[in-house]
């Protein structure tokens, strides 16, 4: 018998079907709420409004739970790569030799930017925000790509995830250098995926670079942790783009655009540049935490808190023994990881944070291991997206992947001016 609640309006009763998710995470299903009711829902920031029903991702805020097709982020964390992770997300399973040889190949064959997209980074500003060059720069991709654009069929799409995986990385490296005022660098099929982008990012044609072992590590361990997060804002601005029809690689570029908020992806570098600002003496941390604690300051501490996570995020927790580790390894010292500890520590004491149960995020500690490996503050979010791409390949995948799609519309409730007349400019009262 399929469970069922009960609302009551206009002195009715309506019965709404309800969905129950493999957790046993219960959903009202109100698709047919106004046709029947004339009602709709309201829920600004939609915290308690479920857009789909997905078999990616699942995360229990509560628990500090985060799986990727049902594997533990700790496992994945300790036993997998980055690449395996990204076919799991996009094809839900762990992939066998034959299926890991044949992506890495293609990801390998794939790394190069056609030359014709290289010249557009010479209209960038050399300051220019690398997130707004790579928002930029996967849209344009799509001009060189256009059968990929609209993937079809299950080899389509592993040719666009494997471009759109490895040229993240390409272009990502060419604007750092572009930045610099560095040549460009290739990449070299003998190196990992991390390997690769650290390599085309750091290396400098006249001397030798190799990456150090355990910073290509912590980077594809860093890779993994952000690979999916189920329908956070960006992730949400995927489905939402590719419900139109619009194509892979104009809903990716909607994402990397998403996540450049700081309240979401940016948080990364806004962390750093707190943690900045306290080092530099202008405030101390117990005035940062008054202030973020303040209703009348629109301040947050950033890097803490999280709409699902109402634990330590399990990222977080890997980050921050992580960060030791490279730190370890780099016989890296950064008074920010001292500052981090000891915010994190008054805030996690603190009734303000205990009773909204705001914990450390995945940005709250990133920032500083990207710091240790000498990756520029403006190019944390870009390497948040590298992070995240498998994961919105794998949602437009997953929301594409019907023959009827619905293309997503909310509704409102209108608050504006009643009905009113056309007042020629000759009548309005001048203000
Ligand atoms: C990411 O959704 C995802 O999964 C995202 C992500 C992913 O992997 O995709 O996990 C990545 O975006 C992590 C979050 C990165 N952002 C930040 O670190 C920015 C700082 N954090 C906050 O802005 C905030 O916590 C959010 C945006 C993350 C969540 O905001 P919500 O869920 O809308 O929470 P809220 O604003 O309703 O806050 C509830 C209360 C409020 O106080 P009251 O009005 O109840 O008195 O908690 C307070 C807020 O003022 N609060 C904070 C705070 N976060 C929430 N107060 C101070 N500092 C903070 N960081």
């Amino acid at each position: 018998m399929k469970k069922t609640v009960t609302i009551k309006a206009n002195n009715k009763e309506y019965k709404l079907p309800v969905v129950i998710g493999t957790e046993k995470e219960k959903g009202i299903d109100i698709s047919k709420l106004r046709a029947e009711s004339g009602y709709i829902t309201l829920d600004p920031g939609y915290t308690n409004t479920g857009s789909c029903e997905s078999s990616i991702t699942y995360t229990n805020g509560e628990k500090g739970i985060l799986r990727y097709r049902g594997i533990p982020i700790e496992e994945l964390a300790r036993k997998s790569d980055f690449i395996e992770v990204a076919d799991l997300l996009i094809w839900g399973t762990l992939p066998d030799k034959g299926m890991r040889k044949r992506f890495t190949d293609m990801l390998t064959n794939n790394a190069l930017l056609h030359e014709g997209l290289k010249h557009h980074f010479e209209g960038f500003p050399f300051d220019a925000h690398p997130m707004a060059m790579l928002s930029a720069m996967v849209n344009a991709l799509s001009c060189y790509h256009p059968v990929l654009a609209q993937p079809h069929n299950p080899r389509e799409i592993e040719k666009a995830a494997a471009i759109l995986i490895s040229q993240i990385r390409t272009i990502t490296a060419f604007s750092y250098k572009m930045s610099r005022g560095e040549p460009f660098i290739y990449p070299k099929p003998k190196y990992s995926y991390a390997e690769n982008l650290l390599y085309m990012m750091f290396s400098l044609p006249h001397e030798h670079y190799e990456v150090h072992p355990e910073v290509k590590r912590a980077v594809d361990l860093i890779l993994i942790l952000h690979a999916d997060h189920e329908q956070n804002c960006s992730t949400s601005t995927v489905r939402m783009v590719a419900s139109s029809g619009a194509n892979l690689f104009a809903s990716i570029s909607a994402g990397i655009a998403a996540l450049w908020g700081h309240l979401h992806g940016g948080a990364n570098q806004a962390a750093i540049e707190m943690l900045e600002e306290i080092h530099s003496g202008n405030m101390n941390v117990k005035q940062y935490i008054k202030m973020a604690k303040d209703k009348n300051n629109s301040f947050r501490l950033m890097g803490f808190g999280h709409r699902v996570y109402k634990n330590y995020d399990p990222r977080a927790m890997i980050l921050k023994k992580l960060s030791k580790k490279v730190f370890n390894v780099l016989k890296h010292k950064d008074p920010l990881l001292d500052i981090a500890l000891e915010l994190e520590d008054i805030a996690l004491n603190d009734p303000y944070f205990i009773e909204r149960k705001l914990y450390p995020n995945v940005d709250f500690y990133s920032g500083l291991i990207y710091r240790a490996i000498g990756v520029p503050k403006n190019m944390f979010p870009v390497f948040f997206a590298i992070g995240r791409l498998p994961g919105w390949i794998a949602h437009w995948k997953e929301a594409t992947n019907n023959n009827r799609l619905q293309i997503a519309r909310p509704r409102q409730i209108y608050v504006g001016p009643a009905k009113q007349g056309y007042v020629p400019i000759s009548k309005r009262s001048t203000k």
